[in-house]
């Protein structure tokens, strides 16, 4: 027996527009998610989709012979500038998305990602030396300071371009350049087309948001071919790489649009990670008393080395649950190959898009418990998180599309943390601060500060 598919009361032609906040979408499919259950339907503009948020709904779609990866909405938009490189490809249906793949994947080994363990800990450096250079007072937008890194990180690390954005009072013009585009990528998917060609002004902004981040990707290019680094990089695969499938390699076209998707792909997402943890961090001492302990008992002084990447169980269980309860990229969309069943009783069609909402998922009572939503890293210590269900826990997606750059961010992520957390004590700006998110493609805390005091109690 099938059954319909929940949905709340919508007006007409409008659908269902008027039930998402515009700035928070996520918000909103976590309050749709607590009235209507872990599977709802929504229309926009006549546009249907399914929303899951349950561990086992996520579990059922996370199976490639049944459900494929959906380009759609605001990821449709992001194509304008990311064309088919591998984020925004609809997939192996477009070659580019398997040369690029094959090519890339091998890159993102642990080896080559500890390879790059030197230019990573070059930006660590940066931000460590301005926080101390600055002293307590300074209030400091870890977020803003956690996005120079990231972007810092992987451009030195893939392209051996150094963007210096320490070294700038304002964010680099390609980071603002690109949470424009992706903001209003993100409200074109919800604007009727006649509405978009009356907005000239947005328009060309849009367009010159596009122009500043392939320049950026255009000098990378020119600057390899005239330099080749002598440290052979994510470039040089992309430039002299063949596949070995198809004897294919890659276009100059698709080359800029996959350095522009490494750059957008590769930042945000982890920059957010930070924050979240420090965020937690110091909105649970006990955990940061405990992490702290590791990382002096651990290390001491010394500065943390190659060898000592993944040996920080308490820091990994930190860090596998700020990304619980804040996985910055927070959906991801798919689609059933075939007409189905979800649930055993809701059936969706072929191409119907269906958001999985991990943000929400990831506090299923089901799997967590009732205290779902505390941040309680003792959870997620190797041998509870080895045990949870599977696809419990999925901020990196799932399967062929999913996170190619994981290893990258979690190696980048652990040498920041173990070194701020070795140099500095951190404390709230505002210690009553409450989470306040910011979304783009990704989410982020907004609107959080804090102060980096020197530490006194060095061990
Ligand atoms: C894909 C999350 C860091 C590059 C994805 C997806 C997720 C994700 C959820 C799948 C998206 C989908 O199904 O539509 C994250 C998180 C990160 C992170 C939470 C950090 C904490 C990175 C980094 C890089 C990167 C550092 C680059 C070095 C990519 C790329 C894809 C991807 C290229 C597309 C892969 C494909 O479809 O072939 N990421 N990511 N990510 N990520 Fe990440």
């Amino acid at each position: 027996m099938t059954s319909p598919i929940p949905s709340p009361p919508a007006v007409p032609f409008l659908g269902h527009v008027t039930k998402l906040d515009r700035d928070l979408p996520i918000k909103s499919f976590d309050l749709l998610a607590q009235q209507y259950g872990e599977i709802y339907q929504l229309s926009i503009f006549g546009n249907k989709s399914v929303f899951i948020s349950s561990r086992d709904l996520v579990n059922e779609v996370s199976d490639e012979k049944r459900f494929k990866k959906k380009v759609s909405a605001g990821l449709k938009e992001v194509r304008n500038a990311a064309g088919d490189g591998l984020f925004t490809a609809y997939g192996p249906e477009e070659p580019n998305w398997g040369i690029a793949h094959r090519l890339l994947m091998p890159c993102f080994g642990t080896a080559n990602v500890n390879n790059m363990f030197d230019d990573m800990m070059d930006v660590i450096s940066q931000l460590v030396l301005k926080w101390e250079r600055f002293g307590a007072r300074e209030m400091i937008d870890p977020a803003a300071d956690f996005t120079r890194l990231t972007l810092d990180a992987i451009c030195l690390c893939a392209m051996s371009y150094r963007l210096n954005s320490f070294y700038r009072d304002e964010p680099h013009q390609f980071a603002t350049a690109m949470t424009d585009f992706l903001i209003e990528s993100g409200l074109r998917a919800n604007r009727l087309t006649l509405v978009q060609a009356m907005m000239p002004g947005t328009n060309a902004k849009y367009e010159e948001d596009q122009r500043i981040m392939g320049e950026l990707v255009s000098d990378i290019l020119e600057e390899h071919r005239a330099h080749p680094p002598a440290k052979p990089d994510l470039v040089q695969v992309m430039l002299t790489g063949r596949d070995k499938e198809t004897g294919l390699g890659l276009t100059d076209t698709n080359i800029k649009q996959n350095l522009l998707t490494f750059l957008i792909a590769g930042h945000e997402t982890t920059s957010g990670m930070l924050t979240f943890t420090l965020y937690f961090l110091l909105k649970n001492p006990e955990a940061m008393r405990k992490l702290r302990e590791e990382v002096d008992t651990k290390l001491g002084d010394r500065p943390m080395g190659v060898h000592d990447v993944n040996k920080f169980p308490y820091l990994l269980a930190v860090m596998r649950e700020s990304l619980r309860l804040g996985p910055t990229a927070p959906i991801r969309t798919v689609t059933p190959v075939e007409d189905t069943v979800l649930g055993g009783k809701y059936p969706v069609e072929k191409d119907v898009t269906i958001i999985v909402g991990i943000y929400t998922a990831h506090k299923d009572p089901k799997v967590w418990g009732e205290d779902a939503d505390k941040f309680r890293p003792e959870r997620m210590l190797d041998g509870k998180f080895k045990a949870l269900p599977p696809n419990a826990w999925q901020p990196f997606g799932y399967g062929m599309r999913g996170c190619i750059g994981r290893p990258f961010a979690w190696q980048e992520a652990q040498m920041a943390l173990v070194t701020i957390i070795q140099r500095f004590d951190l404390v709230m700006h505002d210690p009553t601060y409450e989470l306040e998110l910011k979304q783009t493609l990704t989410i982020k805390p907004h609107n959080f500060y804090i102060h980096a005091h020197p530490r006194k109690d060095k061990p």
